[in-house]
């Protein structure tokens, strides 16, 4: 009754909705953080004290934006650690969940933090937390603090499931909490444009930066043996630079400098001394999971006393051994670059340790100023100079606010443009959120920045940041172009979103630049010996690297497939026939060297025939390029890829307590089986096995443990079901969400199909009846939202007679343009 009076609430008034502040819903009180204690939060007064200091705070659910705390006056100043966290266990750790040392993702890369306080009144943190279903708020020192109000202030809207336009039930109600993942992690993780903010504040005295990952300038890309001069005025703590970084994010040399200022109690003086400078390389000077860093080296700089809130001049100078790092005019340190050596990584940095750009972020709970930026080339010549007083510089740095409607790879890391996991967004947006807006979005700024003549012509970009600028697009080939094949996920969603929208015009717009994508892609990576996907230059992340691979080649066939309709709908016969032709030359090359008739499945890859891959057998299926035959074999030898509770990428991967499984890979998987068995003949029994695996082991998952839960889809899972990369995991990735349309599309049946006959895609109302009555569902209903407004409204119910047919009822609401096939079992 609650829940469906204010999801009516929620739809009728989207603005007072949109204002309003993500409260916890139940909190603890006590010594330590705990799970097992809570009681619900009604917006009581909460004190905290010597005997019961830690408050945990749980908000349900995935909620992302600015922590804020309304207190009584204490009675002295009284600092508080705060703490951020998806999986409840991050509140247990020094860092939370965190800190994320990627990238800049516009956000708070740290996930603690600490406030003084001092007054009665509201204290909100200055940058925002991504996303998090947990915090904690510790009490440090011996007195007590009453908080009146808590909670944070979004910078996303993430609306309860049931009051979105899509929505899926079903007579097992285990599958509403699976649909419910994807529908809630593309909210979290999908941003309107200018929403979220740049996290330096540009001010007439320089760049306020507070502690965060830091970012890396643009200009200073080719720069090597540079001398980096700056003024820097610390406010809180120390403050943060780099030199010699990589285009991608900046990994290289970081250093840190601290100030003999008053020191929080959360500080970790045996890490961070004080009045210290604290030279690491890598990422960061702490490590975090799969991302780490050299050890840090610590210098004593008691010869200068580096005081809060006073300017100090700043330089570093490459040479050859290593960094010269002086304050005010006098060398404080030399810091030898050798042992960095073993830490370089040319995949994330430059090449060596006297080259690459530079960039500025002081480090957890600090914050300073920085102004009058220089750059002397060894022979004395400024190559930079920037006096950090004017906005322009944001996107130079990649932390302007998002000039596009965009998609994330996750809303509390990596938060950035990774446009292959969108492939599955994309389609859960259209059975869910209805935000078809944010494809546009995403298609309008992936040709935006479709690159110029140039090595990387006609290419778009795979991994940008929200933050950068086109204007140094270049900066970012080859180092943010890994995966080769997310060019492929790309022309994917552009078929995908006009098989579900229609819209000739935004096709038509960027038709050109489709035709030249499909062209350099063509030419660059279609091996002519081979006919297969295979460059020296190119990375496959379908194939887990390798060349030659099963699993690209056919990603690609399936996207060509699909814009060889598009290319039908405006009348392009002549490019439908030529993308024509390459699909099938490159469907004849899978089938004539990739399928392995001892294991009965196509081959990972030319140099692996004997591995089968789950993407391998997904995409031939899809892309209509496997026989009915080797669609049934090829699902019969899934048992060789499983394990325990879901399927590995490929055979060749062992079986341990760290073997990954990927939603994400398993995601296209599942959609195979529905396809094979509705186009291909597989008989239910065939691939009734995998969709259990699927839809009722492996899914559940993520809804089922509360320790974990967020409501939203995840990164990767281990064996055991646990969250599959740690801590470090992302618990609201829509790339983990395809149970969302697999559900909305098969099992209450409302997709778009191709119609051969009539050239259009059309809706079509035709759930998958011997699936649905295998998994023993007896009804279900749900609106699937339509891109010109409106929805599909449908719902079928099977008697339980299997000789009686099933009522089914579907009907288009407030939307004239598009009408339903409704196809009778
Ligand atoms: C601290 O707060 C708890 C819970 O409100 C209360 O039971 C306890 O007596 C307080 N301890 C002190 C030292 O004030
Ligand atoms: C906290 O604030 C008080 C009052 O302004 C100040 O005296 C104290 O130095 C501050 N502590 C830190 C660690 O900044
Ligand atoms: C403080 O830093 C040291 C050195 O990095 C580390 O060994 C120690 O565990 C840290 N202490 C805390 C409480 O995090
Ligand atoms: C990070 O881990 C590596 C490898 O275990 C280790 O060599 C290095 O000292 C660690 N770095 C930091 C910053 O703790
Ligand atoms: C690099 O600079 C340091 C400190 O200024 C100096 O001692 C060292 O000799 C220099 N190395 C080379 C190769 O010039
Ligand atoms: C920078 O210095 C290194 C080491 O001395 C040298 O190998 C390299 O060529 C220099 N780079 C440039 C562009 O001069
Ligand atoms: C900027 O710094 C340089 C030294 O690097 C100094 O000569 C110059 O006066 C400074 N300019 C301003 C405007 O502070
Ligand atoms: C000094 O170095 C810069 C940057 O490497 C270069 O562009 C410039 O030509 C050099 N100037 C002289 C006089 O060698
Ligand atoms: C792909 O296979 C073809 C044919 O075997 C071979 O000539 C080519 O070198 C392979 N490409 C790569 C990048 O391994
Ligand atoms: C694949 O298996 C076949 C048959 O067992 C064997 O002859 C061949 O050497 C294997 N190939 C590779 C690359 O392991
Ligand atoms: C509902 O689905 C769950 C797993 O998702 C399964 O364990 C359970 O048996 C199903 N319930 C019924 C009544 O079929
Ligand atoms: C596309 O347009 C055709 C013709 O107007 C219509 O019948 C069909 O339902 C539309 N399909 C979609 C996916 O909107």
């Amino acid at each position: 009754m609650a829940r469906s009076w204010l999801g009516l609430l929620a739809l009728l008034s989207p603005v007072a909705f949109a204002t309003r502040n993500y409260k916890p819903i139940a909190y603890n009180l006590g010594s330590s953080p705990n799970i097992e204690g809570l009681i619900s939060y009604t917006g009581e007064s909460i004190t905290l004290n010597s005997t019961h200091p830690v408050l945990t705070l749980d908000y349900g659910a995935e909620v992302g934006g600015f922590p804020y705390l309304q207190t009584e006056s204490p009675d002295e100043a009284v600092q508080i650690e705060l703490k951020y966290s998806e999986p409840f266990g991050g509140l247990q750790l020094p860092y939370g969940d965190g800190p994320f040392l990627f990238v800049n993702g516009l956000a708070n890369s740290f996930r603690t933090e600490t406030f003084n306080i001092t007054k009665a009144g509201k204290t909100e943190a200055l940058l925002l937390q991504g996303g998090l279903r947990w915090q904690s708020i510790t009490l440090l020192g011996q007195s007590s603090l009453t908080i009146n109000h808590i909670g944070l202030r979004p910078s996303v809207i993430i609306k309860e499931t049931y009051s979105l336009p899509g929505s899926f039930s079903t007579s097992n109600a285990s599958y509403q909490g699976v649909w419910d993942l994807g529908a809630r992690a593309v909210q979290a993780a999908c941003y309107d444009a200018g929403s979220q903010r740049s996290t330096w504040q540009i001010t007439e005295d320089g760049a306020f930066i507070p502690g965060q990952y830091p970012a890396v300038s643009a200009r200073g890309d080719g720069f090597s043996n540079y001398t980096l001069e700056f003024q820097t005025k610390i406010t809180t703590g120390g403050t943060g630079w780099r030199v010699a970084g990589g285009a991608n994010g900046g990994y290289g040399a970081y250093f840190v400098l601290t100030s003999n200022g008053p020191a929080l109690q959360s500080s970790n003086i045996t890490a961070l001394p004080q009045n210290s400078l604290i030279a690491g390389y890598g990422y960061s000077i702490v490590n975090q999971t799969i991302l780490s860093s050299a050890p840090p080296r610590t210098y004593d700089v008691s010869g200068i006393s580096i005081e809060d809130n006073t300017w100090l001049t700043v330089r570093t100078t490459i040479n050859s051994t290593g960094y010269a790092v002086s304050v005010n005019g006098k060398e404080v340190a030399f810091v030898t670059s050798a042992p960095f050596q073993s830490y370089t990584n040319t995949a994330w940095g430059p090449d060596g340790l006297t080259g690459g750009t530079f960039g500025f972020g002081p480090f957890m709970n600090h914050a300073a100023y920085f102004k009058n930026v220089t750059v002397r080339a060894d022979n004395g010549t400024l190559i930079y100079s920037n006096q950090m007083t004017s906005t322009d510089i944001l996107q130079e740095y990649a932390i302007a606010s998002n000039s596009y409607a965009v998609c994330l790879d996750g809303a509390k890391r990596d938060r950035a443009i990774w446009i292959g996991d969108f492939a599955h967004t994309a389609r859960i947006i259209a059975s869910s959120s209805g935000r078809y807006d944010y494809i546009k979005g995403m298609i309008d700024f992936e040709f935006d920045w479709q690159y110029p003549p140039g090595p990387a012509h006609d290419l778009v970009p795979i991994q940008a940041y929200m933050g950068a600028g086109k204007e140094y697009r270049e900066v970012y080939y080859p180092s943010e172009f890994g995966e080769t094949d997310y060019q492929f996920f790309f022309l994917l969603t552009l078929g995908d979103y006009f098989a579900l929208t229609n819209d000739t015009e935004t096709i038509k717009k960027y038709w050109d630049g489709t035709k030249l994508l499909v062209d350099t892609v063509v030419d660059r990576y279609l091996d002519p010996v081979s006919g297969l996907m295979a460059s020296a230059d190119a990375s496959w992340f379908t194939a887990q690297g390798t060349q030659n691979a099963t699993a690209p080649t056919a990603l690609f066939v399936l996207a060509m497939n699909q814009l060889v309709n598009v290319a039908k709908v405006i009348g392009d016969t002549d490019t439908a026939t030529s993308w024509g032709q390459l699909s099938s030359s490159a469907s004849n090359a899978i089938n004539g060297l990739l399928w392995n008739e001892d294991i009965g499945a196509y081959s990972l890859s030319l140099s692996q025939p004997n591995d089968t891959a789950i993407l391998a057998t997904a995409f031939t299926i899809r892309a209509g390029i496997a026989s009915p035959d080797r669609v049934a074999t090829s699902i019969s030898r899934l048992i060789d890829v499983f394990l325990n509770i879901g399927y590995k990428d490929n055979s060749a991967t062992g079986n341990s307590a760290n073997t990954q499984l990927s939603p994400n890979t398993q995601g296209f998987l599942f959609e195979s089986l529905f396809l094979a068995h509705m186009k291909y003949n597989a008989s239910v029994e065939s691939v009734l096995p995998a969709i259990k695996v699927l839809g009722e082991t492996f899914w559940p998952k993520m809804v089922t443990q509360n320790e974990y839960y967020t409501g939203a889809s995840w990164e990767y899972l281990y064996a055991d079901g646990s969250p599959g990369i740690g801590i470090f995991t992302s618990l609201a990735h829509p790339w983990g969400g395809a149970a969302t349309y697999i559900f909305s599309n098969y099992i209450l049946g409302v997709r778009t199909e191709w119609d051969e006959g009539v050239g259009q895609y059309v809706w079509v109302f035709d759930p998958a009846w011997d699936v649905v009555r295998g998994l023993g569902l007896e009804w279900a209903k749900g609106n699937v939202p339509l891109s010109g407004g409106g929805y599909i409204q449908a719902e079928w119910n099977l008697s339980k007679s299997l000789t009686t047919a099933p009522s089914m009822a579907a009907r288009v609401v407030e939307n004239d343009d598009v009408q339903v096939q409704i196809r009778e079992m």
